[in-house]
């Protein structure tokens, strides 16, 4: 069975891949990744804060006050827990790269758009096949409008294609007033694709301690809905290819969101619970699925579950969301 696909600008085997995480730190979980079917490696992220010294430094001084401030700095990273820094994650590209046959792509997440934007050419120079940029923001300033974020976002956008000519995807967070629009814009910033979507790591409040508690909570295959609804509804309207990051876990998760119109299928919570191998499983029930349905590519199948035919996607959103307020029974 035919799984190919063309993925920001890459002609890969198959739609499924690492996303980014940890599991690109250690090598031989990386062969081992591509020997499950890892189409591609995405390394997890280098931050604007690893790179960007000035605010490295404000980090850790917070930090260091720690003793005057618990209560406030406990809402701030703790810089010495992200693992690789710069140089490192320069030389683990390179090894990376060494270690296996599919294409690399690198990860650089931040929010201003300033000098450590350069860095994007480092890691190019560094053997990267790719690049995700990945514009986790979360906007809490009352003063700071939409059209500003957006406006910051695209430049950030614009400067790394600037700095790089390998491909480009722009991961996003589902929190846009008008995501469709935003994503179009991006489209002109240069980007070659879209991952949706980031996952906020939402923290709890610990009432006893007086604590915020950081917690990363896996996603299970119901973290899908909400990206399928995005592919089906950006499926038509924008021509970057899109890739699908969140709540993949079984073979029906990846085919839902070839239909809904993705082109790259990223997995993560699925290898972190079950181990690599479980790419392979994803794999071989998405083929078994196909023939089973005489479907010969991919490409046969994507987006036919898109809104595409639909003329009028809000009206169909709004016809769906009240049949089903309707038709709840207790
Ligand atoms: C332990 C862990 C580390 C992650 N690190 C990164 C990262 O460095 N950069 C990034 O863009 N996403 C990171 N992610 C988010 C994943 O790439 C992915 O978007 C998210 O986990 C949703 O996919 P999943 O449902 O397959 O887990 C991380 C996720 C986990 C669980």
């Amino acid at each position: 069975m035919n799984l190919k696909t063309r993925y920001l600008g890459l002609d890969l085997d198959s739609p499924l891949m690492v996303g980014a995480s940890p599991l690109a730190n250690d090598l031989d979980m990386v062969k081992r990744l591509e020997d499950a079917g890892s189409s591609a490696i995405t390394m997890p992220s280098l931050f604007e804060e690893q790179i960007t010294r000035e605010q490295f430094g404000t980090l850790y001084d917070l930090e260091a006050g720690s003793e005057s401030f618990a209560e406030a700095t406990s809402y701030f990273a703790n810089v010495s827990e992200l693992r690789l820094g710069p140089d490192n994650y320069l030389e683990q590209i390179g090894k990376v790269k060494r270690a296996v046959n599919v294409p690399v792509i690198a990860s650089l997440n931040g929010v201003t758009a300033s000098g450590w934007l350069d860095f994007a050419k480092q890691i190019q120079q560094a053997g990267a096949d790719a690049l995700e940029l990945n514009l986790y923001y979360l906007a809490t300033n009352p003063l700071e409008t939409a059209d500003s974020v957006e406006k910051r976002l695209l430049e950030i956008t614009r400067t790394v294609k600037h700095n790089v000519s390998i491909p480009l995807a722009v991961k996003l967070s589902p929190f846009f007033t008008s995501l469709a629009h935003f994503a179009k814009m991006l489209e002109g910033a240069g980007a070659d694709a879209v991952v949706l979507f980031n996952r906020f790591y939402q923290p709890d409040l610990d009432i006893e301690a007086l604590e915020v508690e950081p917690s990363l909570s896996l996603s299970t295959s119901s973290t899908l809905r909400l990206r399928l609804r995005w592919l089906a509804v950006l499926h038509s309207q924008i021509a970057m290819p899109m890739a699908v990051s969140g709540g993949v876990h079984t073979p029906e998760d990846a085919i839902k969101a070839t239909m809904a119109g993705a082109t790259g299928v990223q997995v993560v919570s699925a290898l972190l619970k079950h181990g690599p191998e479980r790419l392979k499983a994803i794999g071989q029930g998405m083929a078994r699925w196909m023939e089973e349905h005489e479907y010969e590519s991919l490409d046969q199948m994507r987006g036919s579950l898109s809104l595409l035919k639909c003329p009028n996607p809000q009206a169909f959103e709004r016809s769906n969301y009240m049949r089903v307020l309707a038709g709840w029974k207790a």
